[in-house]
């Protein structure tokens, strides 16, 4: 295994060092984290580039010129790029019922204007992407919340952020992060399954893709790899968040792979066969029990694990007996259309061309066949646990 490179485009968002571990039962117990640091820091680590929130750059400095000018600076010291960023809508008790989707529509053009306000230094910074996580755009009562008037104006905000973008002529796109719950009760958008079909409903729906995070999908018991896999088909995978969790319950924001290291396995093993480039962002939470010089071993721990799934997803694929197994377990047939070229529905309801068996087809005979997917389903967990190659 290398040590992390830039060539490894692993980012961090700046809120993710930079948490103070506050949570809703204990006040930060950390000090604040100065950005330049940790812009510093990380590029020691290996880092490729950091992303930020508007108001994760005002951590230590409150004047927002003086916070930027420092900021590019460490920028340019260091070499790190932004190829994401975002807005805080959800911290701000203005933001209590949402931003976007707020009952109050003051509120609503409030969050227009700081997120084009944010757009306009990101282009500047060079970045390519925008996350959306609606955190607050949700509601703990169904009676609270109109949910097709809150998609309406859902609808209408990124409709209006996507013609300021163009009208500016930004090379940016939009990802939405889904989440099911936390901080709300319910979060509109909930899975990336949700977000795909409203991204179809929009004005600009080429300029609108996905961020999906790990923990988010596995708190809603979905399968993260599933989700990312659908999202690469649609070709809606803009950026991603990569974490850890244990399985439904609250926001655990771990280091990658520290919480369902084979779903990791088979997330990185995704993500380097399956046509992403992107930036392989964190966004975890140094957990509140560290220190301030802990914050940087559990950074260092996210590219170390990536990497170390890395060399294993490479070892699995490269190994005889997997390959072996894989073909066993009819895994590239799948990739077959299930009509040959030419044949016609009438071809198949006469069922006249060979299938692998000879003759027609048995379907008696054909359900005796098993898949064999437990030998490569330990194959796979003997490379994890690095028993093999
Ligand atoms: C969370 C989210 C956030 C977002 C971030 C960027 O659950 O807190 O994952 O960390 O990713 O706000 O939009
Ligand atoms: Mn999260
Ligand atoms: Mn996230």
């Amino acid at each position: 295994m290398t040590e992390p490179t830039p060539q490894d485009l692993f980012t961090f968002g700046l809120w993710t060092v930079g948490w103070q571990g506050r949570d809703p039962f204990g006040d930060a117990a950390r000090p604040p984290l100065d950005p330049v640091e940790s812009v510093h820091r990380l590029a020691e680590l290996g880092a490729y580039g950091v992303s930020f929130h508007d108001d994760d750059l005002l951590a230590v400095e409150p004047d927002r010129d003086r916070a930027v000018a420092a900021f590019r600076k460490a920028l340019a010291e260091t070499g790190l790029v932004v190829p994401m960023a975002t807005t805080n809508l959800f911290t701000h008790p203005v933001f209590r019922d949402g931003a976007f989707t707020s009952n109050d529509r003051d509120v609503r053009r409030h969050a227009l204007r700081k997120v084009m306000r944010n757009l306009d230094l990101a282009a500047s910074l060079g970045a390519h992407t925008y996350v959306c996580w609606g955190g607050r755009e949700g509601a703990e009562s169904d009676a609270a919340k109109d949910v097709r008037a809150a998609l309406d104006r859902y609808k209408e905000a990124l409709d209006l952020l996507c013609g300021y973008v163009l009208d500016q002529g930004y090379g940016l796109r939009f990802a939405i992060e889904p989440k099911p719950n936390e901080p709300r009760g319910d979060i509109l958008l909930p899975t990336i399954g949700h977000a795909l079909a409203f991204i179809d409903e929009l004005e600009h729906p080429e300029m609108v893709g996905l961020n999906p995070e790990v923990g988010h999908e596995q708190m809603a018991g979905l399968n993260m790899v599933h989700g990312v896999a659908q999202a690469l088909w649609h070709g809606k995978l803009f950026h991603l968040d990569l974490n850890g969790q244990h399985g439904p319950r609250y926001d655990q924001d771990l280091v990658f792979g520290h919480g369902d290291v084979k779903s990791a396995f088979f997330l990185v093993d995704l993500l380097e066969h399956g046509g992403y480039t992107g930036p392989r962002h964190f966004d975890y939470k140094p957990a509140r029990t560290e220190d301030p010089e802990d914050v940087w071993v559990s950074a260092a721990a996210n590219m170390r694990t990536y990497l170390i799934l890395r060399d294993k997803v490479r070892a699995f694929r490269g190994d005889p007996e997997v390959m072996e197994a894989l073909r066993d377990s009819r895994v590239e047939q799948l990739s077959v259309p299930t009509l040959a070229p030419g044949e016609t529905l009438a071809d198949l309801a006469a069922d006249l061309a060979p299938n692998r068996l000879g003759g027609p087809f048995d379907p008696d005979r054909a359900a005796g066949r098993g898949y064999h997917f437990s030998r490569l389903d330990q194959l796979a967990i003997e490379h994890l646990l690095g028993v093999r190659g």
